[in-house]
């Protein structure tokens, strides 16, 4: 059970999870952090599977619910949510939702931002536009989230090496390994920063 003065974090996920899953086992047992619930858009994501063994609450969502005051925001407030988490969710955030949690709803970014970011840049073509633009560095970004994609207050920024014989795939798997090593810390670190109700 969650104490009174638990902070409660809500990760949104449209895909496989494994961020969520890293953020999960960061938090089990945190004597001031709970992970209160995950919630998807995508009724196929794998997230959901990872969501069950964990033992976290999982809901999916529509477009008219995330899109109406009365849906996912209801939700939020009365579930008493302090931070909002994306982990390679892809829809953007109504600006109602911004507003309502301006500065507590971050996102992580497989790229160095603002490089390779925007609408249209996610998962693998994030990764083969830096392929193909030659670089030899990339990473990730974690930052605040505004109304507009991948455009919010940069919080913390890891690089990797980008190797000339680097697929898409092998890129992902250097970028998850950041994001799985720092997602969660930052996170921590930055809802101590908070000033929470
Ligand atoms: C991550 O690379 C994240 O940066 C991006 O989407 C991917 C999600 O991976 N936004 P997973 O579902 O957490 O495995």
């Amino acid at each position: 059970m969650d104490g009174k003065f638990m902070k409660r974090i809500v990760i949104f996920a449209s895909g496989s999870g494994s961020n969520a899953e890293q953020i999960a086992l960061h938090f089990k047992n945190h004597k001031e952090v709970s992970i209160a619930w995950i919630a998807t858009n995508n009724p196929q994501a794998g997230v959901i599977g990872r969501a069950e063994r964990l033992g976290i609450p999982c809901t999916i969502f529509n477009r008219s619910e995330f899109t109406s005051e009365s849906g996912v925001l209801a939700s939020l407030q009365a579930e008493k949510i302090d931070l909002i988490v994306l982990a390679g969710f892809l829809w953007l955030i109504p600006a109602f939702l911004v507003e309502a949690y301006r500065g507590r709803i971050i996102n992580i970014h497989p790229s160095l931002l603002p490089d390779f970011g925007g609408k249209g840049f996610y998962g693998d073509k994030v990764h083969q536009a830096v392929i193909d633009d030659h670089r030899i560095m990339s990473g990730i970004t974690i930052h605040q989230v505004n109304e507009h994609f991948d455009k919010g207050a940069i919080i913390f920024q890891a690089a990797c090496h980008v190797a000339p014989d680097d697929t898409s795939a092998a890129l992902a798997q250097k970028i998850h390994q950041l994001e799985h090593q720092y997602f969660p810390v930052v996170i921590e670190k930055y809802l101590s920063s908070l000033a929470i109700h």
